[in-house]
């Protein structure tokens, strides 16, 4: 196991001053590379400035709020409230609440190889039984559809509070939507009245060549879930949605979705910094001239799908046993991957949005290599 010293931009180093190349993003969190001197400076700054003060609305946070507009503002479509929160799975609880107040309804839709965290309602609404085992009962009146599936939608009623849907679902090995299940899905959420949470946890912060997967589907969502790549390596979480919705959150009782450090406005001015950094470099243009190079340069035969978009794909790969030994034969050559929790027999590709096409050529010949040195010529 290895033990990290330090990380710069898209490289992670050892304590025996090895380098290795990170083409994970620990998990599609560092879109902005490992320790961006921006988000180091804003991180400085404002710890220096003043840290947890009160976040239930009592004070003005700058960062929160500049944050939050910002927010607004890059994601238009209507979304014009930003609940901070700690973790992706306490997104999905207050944005499964929201639904369920707003509507007076208590049905929730989601799909089956989703992931969406690990506590009792995230729990409850993915969509994998292994990963669900010993912790019943979890959350009543949850009804689990299939991804891709038109004739599923019909199980959306007037009854029906809210559906949580990734845009890809992630963890299941980038599993991509089919191009019209998305515009058949928000047409159904509209008619029977139910919310449209999109868990965007993973595709957020311009992973997949847009700042957030919903502005390339054509839809638009009534509550998006923000995680990950936000922050720029710091801990900082949203939900995020119509104003008409959320509002029901703080009111009757006025605390209906508070947390202690939700908001921390050390953590939003990292985000902030991290987000202008994504804008101002223009690092979400320059992603297909790099995305091309996977496809192209992942041809072995043992290779049996790749799947993705923008920097966000999956390398199918035949069993977990081998999948594995390539994650450490390339790790023995310097480069970083990992396998899906859904989807043992793929590897994962999500580097830093900075990473070069040198650097992406590099760690994908690495790759290749590595499959090479597990399967030989096959
Ligand atoms: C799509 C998706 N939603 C929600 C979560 C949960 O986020 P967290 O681990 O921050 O609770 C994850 C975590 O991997 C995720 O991939």
């Amino acid at each position: 196991m290895l033990e990290i010293t330090k990380g710069e931009g898209v490289y992670l180093f050892d304590n025996e001053e090895n380098k290795y190349l990170d083409l994970i993003s620990g998990i599609s969190v560092s879109n902005v590379g490992h320790c961006a001197p921006e988000v180091v400076e804003a991180v400085r700054t404002q710890a220096g400035k003043y840290m947890h003060t009160l976040v239930y609305g009592e004070y003005v946070l700058e960062p929160s709020v500049r944050f939050a507009e910002s927010i607004c503002q890059a994601a238009g479509s209507g979304i014009s409230v930003v609940y901070f929160v700690n973790s992706g799975a306490e997104a999905v609880e207050g944005a499964l609440k929201a639904a369920k107040k707003y509507t007076k309804r208590k049905e929730i839709i989601a799909f089956k190889d989703s992931y969406h965290g690990s506590t009792h309602a995230a729990l409850s609404v993915t969509g994998n039984d292994w990963i669900k085992e010993g912790y019943g009962p979890l959350l009543p009146f949850v009804k689990h559809i299939r991804f891709n599936h038109p004739e599923d939608l019909a199980q959306i009623t007037t009854e029906t509070a809210c559906v949580i849907a990734e845009p890809i679902q992630a963890e299941a090995g980038v599993r991509m939507p089919d191009k019209d299940f998305f515009l058949l899905l928000r047409k159904r959420c509209t008619e029977t009245g139910t919310v449209l949470i999109l868990d965007e946890v993973q595709t957020g912060f311009g992973r997949t060549g847009s700042l957030f997967a919903f502005q390339q589907m054509g839809i638009v969502p009534d509550i998006i879930l923000l995680a990950k790549g936000m922050g720029g390596g710091m801990p900082i979480v949203a939900f995020a949605g119509k104003k008409e919705i959320l509002s029901v959150l703080s009111k009757n009782p006025i605390l209906g979705n508070i947390n202690t450090f939700g908001g921390h406005p050390v953590c939003t001015a990292a985000g902030l910094a991290c987000l202008n950094k994504i804008q101002q470099e223009n690092l979400i243009e320059k992603i297909p001239a790099k995305s091309r190079w996977i496809k192209s340069i992942l041809t072995h035969p043992a290779i049996l799908q790749i799947s993705g978009t923008g920097l966000m794909y999956a390398v199918e790969l035949d069993t977990f046993e081998n999948t594995l030994s390539v994650v450490q034969r390339s790790l023995e050559k310097g480069v970083i991957t990992d396998w899906f929790l859904n989807k043992t027999n793929a590897l994962r590709i999500a580097p830093p949005l900075t990473i070069t096409e040198a650097e992406l050529i590099h760690g994908l010949t690495v790759l290749h290599e590595s499959i090479h040195d597990v399967y030989g010529n096959r």
